[in-house]
């Protein structure tokens, strides 16, 4: 007979036979020996469960009818503490219906007695303990499932907690070359202005020793007074440059740290963030920066936001498309259409491949890993514009000559001419 399991697996197999009938279970017992079984007896069903204990055998074939435990109570207990374990039930054809309710109760199958072709309980063994096999593998599979997902959940909680960490750097290291353009850019009016409070102070003591000395002439106090009036002026312009320059810095680094909505002009602000860059371009004086944009655009919005995209935009030309190029320009192309706002950024820089048009803003995604690019910069970009603007972006390429980007932001204009 065609075996359903090999039968080095049965060789070891376990069976538990319990049965009233003396006769029966010696029957059974030496057929199943005869094909490698171990086999063990129980005469009822208080017996078999002490013998089920020890001998915890791999399928049960059990008459239903018998004295002290029936063979309900068995397979109530046995489905109860080991579900994987096939029950076969053994029972006279006059009881058809009990056989039913066992199948019902969780019996896997059954032969009619008297058992008239043992291969016919050879074939339900065997079914039984492939079924029993089979659900055992699936439970393991299963669990093995369960961990590989687990440790997946674990692993996709690192990387965002790695990234949230990689996001908050960058922004840091932005406020940090905000910082830098800020002495950079502070230092020019402010230099000017001391040297022309020491200018004014040398006319000063001279002026005033002429005084002491009683040679003090008309023309010298009018030349003094012509020069105070000029450097007094000059000084002021340059104060009132400086004092202008922190604060639009200022309102730069606080809209980078808190993300907050409000009414700005957009021109206005983009030269702020422009000026921040500056220390970045400042030595590529082939490198020009235009911005066609009305006066009077205002907005509201973040402007955190805007700050972050434009700062990545120019970076990335200069550090992507200008790496090779000496000179090119940028134009930042501006424009409202009722309440949307539309931006194109383009570079005539080196441009980018297919390959790298499709990637641009996935995360991690850099052609200059290891010289300090973490690819993140375009990931930030696009979560800014489609999630914090709600607002749409593209990038359009040709290899060797531009790089552009197209921004929409809806509802975000509020003046318009
Ligand atoms: N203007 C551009 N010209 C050419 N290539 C660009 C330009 N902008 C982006 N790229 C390409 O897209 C890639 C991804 O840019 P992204 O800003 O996300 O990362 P990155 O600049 O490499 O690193 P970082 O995280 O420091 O910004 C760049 O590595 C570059 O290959
Ligand atoms: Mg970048």
């Amino acid at each position: 007979m065609e075996k359903l399991v090999d039968k080095g697996d049965l060789t070891n197999k376990k069976v538990l036979v319990i049965d009233d009938e003396t006769y029966i279970r010696d029957s059974i017992r030496s057929f199943l020996e005869d094909f490698g079984y171990n086999v063990a007896e129980a005469e009822n069903g208080l017996d078999a469960m002490s013998v089920f204990d020890q001998y915890l055998p791999d399928i049960i074939l059990c008459d239903l009818r018998m004295p002290e435990m029936d063979g309900f109570e068995v397979l109530a207990r046995v489905v109860n503490k080991s579900p994987d374990i096939p029950i076969v039930i053994i029972s006279g054809a006059a009881n058809i219906s009990d056989t039913v309710d066992a199948l019902r109760l969780g019996a896997w199958d059954y032969i009619i007695k008297p058992i008239q072709d043992m291969t016919v309980l050879l074939h339900s063994v065997e079914k039984c303990l492939e079924r029993s096999h089979l659900f055992k593998e699936k439970e393991r599979y299963q669990k093995s499932l369960e961990t590989a997902n687990s440790q997946l959940v674990q692993s996709f909680k690192v990387l965002k907690k790695t990234r949230d960490k990689l996001v908050q750097s960058e922004k840091m290291a932005a406020l940090g070359g905000l910082v830098a353009g800020v002495a950079h850019e502070i230092n020019t009016p402010v230099g000017i202005a001391i040297t022309a409070a020491s200018f004014l102070k040398e006319k000063t003591v001279s002026v005033e020793n002429l005084l002491a000395s009683g040679d003090l002439k008309k023309s010298d106090l009018e030349s003094y007074l012509q020069n105070m009036a000029e450097v007094s002026h000059s000084i002021l312009m340059n104060m009132e440059r400086a004092a202008a320059l922190i604060k639009s810095f200022k309102q730069v680094a606080v809209d980078q740290t808190i993300e907050e909505k409000r009414i700005f002009n957009f021109k206005k602000y983009l030269q702020d963030v422009l000026i921040t860059l500056k220390p970045g371009y400042r030595h590529r004086p082939q490198i020009v920066i235009e911005i066609k944009c009305r006066d009077d655009i205002e907005v509201n919005s973040y402007p955190g936001a805007f700050s972050q995209i434009f700062s990545n935009l120019v970076m990335n030309s200069l550090i992507h498309g200008f790496k090779e190029k000496q000179a090119g320009k940028i134009v930042f192309d501006i424009s409202s259409i009722g309440n949307r706002l539309e931006m194109r950024y383009r570079d005539t820089g080196s441009g980018m491949t297919e390959e790298q048009i499709k990637k641009v803003f996935d995360p991690f995604f850099t052609t200059i890993r290891g010289q300090g690019g973490t690819g993140l910069g375009m990931s930030v970009v696009f979560n800014l514009v489609t999630q914090t603007l709600k607002g749409a972006i593209d990038c359009r390429s040709v290899s060797g000559e531009w790089s552009e980007f197209h921004i929409a932001v809806p509802d975000i204009v509020t003046a318009e001419p």
